[in-house]
This record gives C-alpha cells, structure tokens and sequence, in this order.
C-alpha cells in the first residue's frame, strides 16, 4: 500500500502524494472503512466562506466502524480497560462484543426517551465506561453528543445546554477524583434551573449515593438500560451530518461550540492515530485525558476504537494516592503507548524517582504529549525516566477545531527533536505568515501559523454561528485556516509551536478565554473592572493573573482574592481561579479605550523595567503603580 510509512523517505513520498493529489490520498485511506455508500466527491472547499465538505454522498455510521466491524475477528478482545480511581477496586474490562452490547442498549434506551437523529444530547459525566456507552450511544442513532467536562460549574453547563439546545442530560450520581467526591447531579439540577429545555435527566449510579431524583424528569440509566434489548439498527447517517458539538473558550465572547461531522473525522481520527503512534495490532494504549476534552473524544475513543485498538480510561488522578499511580496502572496493564499531557509530565517530575522505580514499564514503547508546548526539561525527563531512553516522544500538536493530530513526529520514523512537535502529518499544509499576512516561505521563520488546505477533520462551524467561524478563523489571513498560534520553522524544517497568540491562555492543558475570566470577575459586586493575562508556571504551564479595579480598594484585600477566586469558580469552574490577584485602581489603557495587555503580560511575567512604549497610553502614571503593586 502506497500510504505504509516505514522511513523519512516514505514519509516525505506520502506527503507529497497528499499533498500533490489531496482526492486520491484521501481516497485510498477511506476505503479502509466500512460504508453504507461510497462518498461522489472527496473534497469540496471554499476557505473564503469558512466552508470544507468531505466525502460527499457517503453514507456511514461511525460506531459501525468503531465496533461492529470488529465483532469477526475481535468480539473478546478488550475494546476498553478502566481504571478506577481507586487502586484496590477492581478493573474492568470490556470487549467489543460488550460494547457494542452497551452502545445499542443506550441508543435504545435514548431513543425510548424520545431522542431522535439531530437532536443534541449533553453528557455530563466523570472518566467511566458509561461515558463511552453513552457518546457511542448517541452516534448509534444519529443524535449528536455535546460532552461538557465534568469539572465544569452548573453556570458553564447550562450555557453550554442552552446554546446546543439539549433536551436531555446524561450524567451520573458524582464522580471521585482522587479522596474527593464531586456531587453532579446536584451541579445537573443546579443549572437545569436556567436550562428549561431539558426535560429529562438520566443518571448513572457510580457512587451509589441515591441523590434527589425530580419525578417525570430523572431516570435511573440502570433502570432504563435494563428494559431495552441490546441490538440496535446503526443509523445511516450522511458523511456530513453532525456527529458532536464540543465547547472551547473564545478569545472573546462565550465559549464556541464547535460542529464536527461524520465521516472526514472518522477518517482523520483513525488515520493519525495509527500513523503518529505507529499502532499495531494488539498494542494496549492509554491516553490519560478526559472524555470532556476532544483528545478524549478522538485519541480515547474515535481513534483508537476505529482502528480496534485496547483504549484504556483512567478515572482518577496522577497524584492520588500517590505520585505513583499511572506507572502502577502502566505495569498493571502492560501499557504499550502512553499519551499524556506536558503539565502532568512537569508535576510527576517534581516527585522523588522512587515512585517510578516501584514500577516495571518496560511494556512502554512509545510516548506522546500534547496540549501545550512541552519545555525541553519535561521533554528530557520523560524520556529518560518514563521511556527509558527508548521510547520516541510524539509531541502532537492540534486542537479542538483540528478534530485530529496536524504537526506531530512519526513514532521510530522521525527523528527527533526535543520541544519540536517536527513535521505536518500527511494532507496537513501549513503555512507561517507574517503580522502583514505574507507567507514565509523556506526554513528559519517564525510567526502565525495557518493551514492552508482542508483535512478531513476539521471542525465545519461554529454551532449556530458561522459568522463568528469564519471571523475566528478564516479573516485574519483570508484564504487560509488561522489556528491562534505561533510557531517556528528551524533550519531543518521542523516546526515548533510557541504558544498562543491570542487571548487564550493554557492553564495545566485547558484553554481559557481571559475574556470568559474577566466576565466572572466582573460579576463581584465590589468589582468595576478587570483585566486578565497569563503568565508562565513552572508546573501549570501558564497561570492566571488578574488585574482588578473595585469601587473602593479594598480594606480587606485577602478575604477579597478568596471571594474573587470563588466567584470565577462557581461561574466557569475551578480550572479557571485567578493565580494571582493585584487590585489597581486603573488599567493602561490607550486613548481609544483599548486595555494595553502586552504591558499586564509584562508585569505578570516579573519584567519591570523594559515595558516598550507607553506614549500612547491615556494614563501612563498608572503603569508605575501596577509595577509597583506586582505580586510575585
Ligand atoms: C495548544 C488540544 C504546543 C495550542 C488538543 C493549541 C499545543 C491549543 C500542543 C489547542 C503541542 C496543543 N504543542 N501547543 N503539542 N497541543 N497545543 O483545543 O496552543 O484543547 O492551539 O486541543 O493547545 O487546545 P485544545
């Protein structure tokens, strides 16, 4: 097969087919899979009006090609291993002819509530099996899934309810999270309250904590799975119908819904999974996001399950009961791939090397990271203490609106560099563009990357919203797909992703708008004001500094942090707490009102003394007692 990538010369030979002749790569991948009717046209595009259609005319299902397909040669194979957050409870482990079993009760018992093809279903739930049941469950029948994480508060998930319009809730009693217990029903029932339009609530028993149930509306999912047969007609759905929505924070404005469809994304998934981690059959793979991130939904589950690989899912937490909790689960489940994020990487470096050492990891033989830049200290560490020196590190960079992988090294393929997330994958061009929006072309550049060819994945709009899709991401540089980050290409081609560029800041891997922060902030009632930056943190990667002006500065400035911090938690989630707090009592502004945040940026990051110009500043008195007044 022309696309088997055993070398950098089959490498570079494959990339360039893909990219000299998009419609046949993209075709022979396709035909891998299982179609209730061949697509008419690869690809159709039109980057000016935000749009990208693939493999158009086909008719599929997606858990079809996850499970089903399968079923021949794999029914008692394992499909997923889950790890409880508990080391001494038991493990589970769940064939694919389970799965399949699970999926299609779910799709009957949703079905049995009314769901039907289209309607978005919202999934609310911790790292359990019956999350999966639950996502496949709606792809079985044509309803499109809207995954809110689960460390999201009850305000973030009745917003995220309310703009995708669910009608129902899956979610579970609560879900454990190292020696703590987070209660989600009462946080599902708190935001029903500003979500009028669910009428129904289906809740899993893990904790057995028998919460309140509201008659009519809540349901037991034990009850309601059991009354339904576990054989379910896979809806045929159109390459492009909607297979999920899934929130990301905005650089402005309200967190965006994210529309990816069927078929390109199926494809995508599957295709750079096994091509980046080179996956063979039989490897057992883990992948410790979670299933309310998209590397949940496509490196947990669409990925790995299409191409019939043992996903494993982990409950709980790298840090409970202690530090040595993924190598034991590594060695408990010879885990041959391991995926992680680079701020899980930096907290477990803190800890002694013992907790390593109790382990046998010689299963592992590939590593990857992803969802920020890996600093080369972290990079060197997991190499040496985690791989051993043997295993290839695949820094994968993407992201929510990618679907899939796009820059990442291929395992025992690539020669790597540390820090570098190396070579676009096959299909993927990039583009770096200067702040004029010229493309640099050669090596040695560095400024905005963009994309400038469709892939299969990417997402196709913003749910209800394509104005703002195409503003986000098609009008900065017209023509060309701009992805919000910086990058370097070095003197060899490889390409290095610097961070964002925008204001999104990427705290322990989560994206967070400063402006969904500073609306939180805001919300105080001693607090006029706010501005928000991110600066570095040796394990968060970024953190969040706050600048907030108040009606009065405050007599009681700690018992202010506390309740500042408190409020942004309730209002979006613990995941976004201000680090660090400095009441001002003005922000730099320009004379057209504009807040100068490249100086806060300065500021947060301890630099005092070389601020750039400040001419233009309305105040420039004010900088002086910012500098002043900053936390260190
Ligand atoms: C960042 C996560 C450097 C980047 C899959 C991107 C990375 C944002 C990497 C998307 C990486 C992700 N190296 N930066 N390997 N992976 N990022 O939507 O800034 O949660 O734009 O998707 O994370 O985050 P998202």
């Amino acid at each position: 097969m022309a696309h088997v990538i055993k070398t950098q010369e089959d490498y570079l030979a494959v990339y360039k087919q893909s990219i000299e002749n998009p419609e046949t790569f993209w075709a022979g991948v396709a035909e891998g899979f299982t179609w209730k009717k061949k697509w008419d046209k690869v690809v159709e595009w039109n980057f000016n009006e935000a749009e990208a259609k693939w493999f158009t005319g086909g008719k599929l299902n997606i858990t079809e090609n996850c499970i089903d397909r399968h079923l021949a040669t794999k029914a008692n194979q394992t499909a997923l291993i889950w790890e409880p957050n508990k080391p001494t409870d038991e493990a589970r482990k769940i064939t694919y002819q389970q799965l399949h079993d699970e999926v299609c009760k779910v799709g009957n018992m949703l079905k049995a509530h009314g769901v039907k093809k289209g309607d978005r279903v919202c999934i609310y739930m911790p790292m359990v099996p019956e999350a999966a049941y639950a996502i496949l469950g709606c792809a079985r029948i044509g309803a499109v899934h809207s995954v809110v994480f689960a460390g999201f508060s009850a305000g973030s998930l009745s917003d995220r309810i309310n703009d995708s319009g669910c009608k129902i809730v899956l979610t579970t009693d609560g879900a454990y999270r190292g020696d703590k217990t987070i209660n989600l029903k009462a946080i599902v029932d708190e935001a029903l309250q500003r979500s009028p339009g669910v009428v129904k609530v289906i809740v899993s028993a893990h904790l057995q904590s028998k919460p309140a149930m509201q008659q009519g509306r809540d349901f037991s999912w034990e009850e309601e799975m059991s009354k339904v047969p576990a054989q379910c007609e896979a809806e045929e759905m159109d390459a492009e119908d909607l297979l999920f929505i899934l929130y990301t924070s905005g650089s402005t404005g309200k967190p965006k819904g994210m529309v990816h469809t069927t078929a390109g994304y199926m494809v995508y998934t599957n295709y750079t999974f096994k091509t980046a981690f080179q996956y063979r059959e039989g490897q057992v793979y883990w992948c410790t996001a979670d299933v309310g991130w998209v590397t949940g939904h496509s490196y947990i589950l669409y990925g790995p399950l299409s191409a019939g690989a043992t996903s494993v899912m982990f409950e709980g937490i790298p840090s409970w009961p202690d530090w040595g909790r993924f190598w034991q689960a590594i060695e408990r489940h010879k885990v041959n791939i391991f995926y992680t994020a680079p701020t899980a990487i930096r907290s477990l470096q803190q800890a002694p090397l013992s907790f390593i050492e109790k382990y046998d990891l010689s299963s592992l033989q590939v590593l990857g990271s992803v969802g920020e830049p890996i600093n080369e200290e972290a990079w060197n560490w997991y190499n040496e203490h985690i791989g051993r020196n043997n295993c290839p590190i695949i820094d994968t960079w993407w992201q929510t609106e990618t679907g899939g992988f796009m820059i990442s090294p291929i395992a025992n393929v690539t020669k790597l560099k540390p820090a570098f997330a190396s070579f676009p994958l096959p299909g993927v061009q990039p583009a770096i563009m200067n702040e004029a929006g010229e493309e640099l072309t050669g090596n040695n550049v560095e400024g905005r990357l963009t994309i400038k060819f469709p892939w299969p994945a990417m997402a196709r709009t913003i749910y209800g919203d394509h104005q703002r899709f195409k503003d986000t991401y098609f009008s900065t540089f017209p023509g060309k797909y701009f992805t919000g980050d910086g990058s370097k290409r070095d003197d060899e081609g490889y390409y290095r992703i610097t961070g964002r560029v925008d204001d999104i800041i990427i705290v322990s891997g989560h994206n967070l708008g400063t402006a969904e922060i500073e609306n939180a902030i805001n919300e105080h009632s001693s607090v006029v004001e706010s501005a928000v930056v991110g600066y570095p943190h040796d394990i968060k990667g970024q953190a969040v500094y706050a600048f907030v002006i108040c009606y009065e500065m405050p007599k009681e400035a700690d018992k202010l942090r506390a309740e500042i911090k408190e409020m942004v938690s309730k209002i979006i989630g613990p995941i976004a707490k201000p680090d660090k707090i400095q009441f001002v009592s003005g922000l730099p502004k320009t004379r057209s009102g504009k807040i100068m945040r490249r100086i806060l940026r300065k500021v947060a990051e301890g630099e005092t003394s070389n601020l750039g110009d400040t001419t233009t500043l309305l105040d420039p008195n004010i900088v002086e007692e910012i500098k002043a007044g900053a936390i260190k």
